[in-house]
């Protein structure tokens, strides 16, 4: 890997010396208070931490946001972003539901405040000398699982500059000699122009192959293969529980379901997963499944319907008839989405009256497939008997600055112009006894924090 990828920007010491020079031909003029609130004091360590993974040269992001030099002419727009919380891209809506999750990109609310107070003063760099360290990238960095135990790499497959989207199944030796489970994993485009085409991977494992299958478009049978990850552009990893894990076993091979686009000029787009495994011989205590859940009912193709110029609301219904735990969640719709919500509906009590609680809601926006994961203290526990409830908004009007076409009736469909609207959710089984103890933990840990509370106002 190129130097340029790995390091942010100039560095410290250039970035002092230009400062200097610029300080020293206005030292004369310096009679105002200095600004209480500058680039190099107080804005600069919010980028390097939240922003430069990924503002950075030869990444994801369109700009770099490293130096002084390269942020000040985004500022205006990086206040506008981060105010409005389309930047980091984490698109939790934070007024309902639960808020605490594993890698949370979000920032802080006083960090919102400074980067937008320095804006309003007229972004002044400040005195070089209080420039934090450029932060510094390793190769592992460009993992955000950190270094994978396991990389697979698939083939490459070139895709046309014109032409309608390709669905071609892409397949890979895992190599591996012996049966392992995973404990994260990360899909990614390699580099930049396959990131432009990649619309989403479903990876699939299977241990099936015949002898002599081509490795695109073999002939392997999806519904016996088993589903490891889904991923679509701007995808986070996924990170499981300590206990939990997803079993790889020896000679398996991965099967990859790819949705790629054109986008003007021939790309030869390749895509690798990475995996966090557990250790050799540990078998995770519980198994994690990745679903769809709450596709339009009763059938996709006839429920999904949004009329030209509006905006139409669907629903999903999926019943879980075995107790378990939602370890994450991850909204997925096409360019008209705007907005989706996870519910549950619990069992109905003796009285017949079913309780519904919002989990989380998000907002939509079609460049970021995130997915969010739960810390293990408060992932949804899942009685036997809830049902699923997935709630999606689409916006079909001309307001959606990503609609293509706000005259058109739009539908159920695979391309990236039909829609959809669904969950997938990651969740463990439990038994009904873990079911019980691990919700009567947390009444008690909720009940010992109350009481904390109530002393605490009352000393
Ligand atoms: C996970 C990677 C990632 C992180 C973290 C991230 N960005 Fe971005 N940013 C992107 C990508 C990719 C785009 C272009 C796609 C889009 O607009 O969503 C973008 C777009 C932007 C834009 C709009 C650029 C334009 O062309 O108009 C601004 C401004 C911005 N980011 C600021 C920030 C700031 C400030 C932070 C940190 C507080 C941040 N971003 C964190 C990846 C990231």
């Amino acid at each position: 890997m190129k130097q340029s990828a790995l390091a942010c920007g100039k560095g410290r010491l250039a970035e002092a010396a230009i400062g200097l020079l610029l300080a020293v031909g206005s030292a004369s003029a310096q009679t105002a208070a200095p600004p209480s609130v500058t680039f190099t004091r107080d804005v600069a360590p919010i980028l390097q931490r939240s922003c430069v993974a990924c503002h950075r040269a030869g990444q994801s992001a369109p700009m770099s946001l490293c130096t002084y030099e390269d942020v000040r002419p985004w500022a205006r727009s990086i206040k506008t972003r981060v105010v409005s919380r389309s930047m980091p891209p984490w698109h939790i809506d934070r007024h309902v539901g639960i808020q605490e999750f594993k890698a949370d990109l979000s920032l802080p609310d006083k960090d919102i405040a400074t980067i937008a107070a320095w804006v309003d003063a007229g972004a002044p760099r400040g005195n070089p000398a209080d420039m934090p360290a450029q932060r510094q990238f390793g190769d592992d960095d460009a993992w955000a699982i950190g270094k994978p135990d396991l990389i697979v790499r698939f083939p490459k497959y070139r895709v046309p500059k014109s032409g309608p989207d390709l669905f071609p199944n892409i397949i890979a030796s895992t190599g591996l000699t012996e049966d392992r489970y995973v404990k994260a994993i990360e899909t990614r485009p390699v580099g930049l122009n396959s990131r432009r085409v990649v619309h989403h991977a479903v990876t699939f494992m299977t241990t099936d192959v015949p002898e002599g299958s081509p490795a695109v478009n073999p002939d392997i049978d999806l519904q016996s293969s088993q589903l490891i990850v889904e991923y679509a552009s701007g995808k986070a990893p996924e990170i499981y529980p300590e206990d939990a894990g997803v079993l790889l076993p020896a000679s398996s091979t991965l099967l990859m379901q790819n949705h790629l686009h054109s986008v003007g000029e021939d790309i030869d787009s390749e895509v690798e997963v990475g995996f966090l495994l557990h250790p050799k011989g540990v078998v995770p205590k519980r198994i994690r499944y990745s679903t769809h859940h709450g596709d339009p009912t009763p059938n996709p193709n006839d429920s999904l319907d949004i009329p030209a110029g509006s905006v139409a609301r669907v629903d999903g219904y999926t019943l879980h008839t075995k107790p378990g735990k939602i370890i994450a969640w991850q909204p997925h719709m096409h360019i008209r989405g705007k907005y989706q919500c996870l519910e549950l509906i619990y069992p109905s009590n003796p009285s017949n009256v079913m309780r519904r609680e919002t989990i989380n809601c998000a907002n939509w926006d079609y460049n970021w497939h995130s997915v969010y994961n739960y810390k293990d203290h408060v992932a949804p526990l899942v009685p036997a008997g809830t049902v699923i409830h997935i709630v999606s908004w689409h916006d079909n009007s001309a307001a959606n600055r990503h609609n293509p076409d706000p005259k058109n009736w739009v539908g159920y469909g695979d391309r990236t112009i039909d829609e959809m609207g669904f969950s997938w959710i990651g969740w463990v089984d439990l038994t009904q006894e873990e079911y019980e103890k691990e919700l009567a933990e947390r009444n008690a840990a909720r009940q010992k924090k109350a009481t904390t509370s109530t002393q605490q106002q009352q000393e």
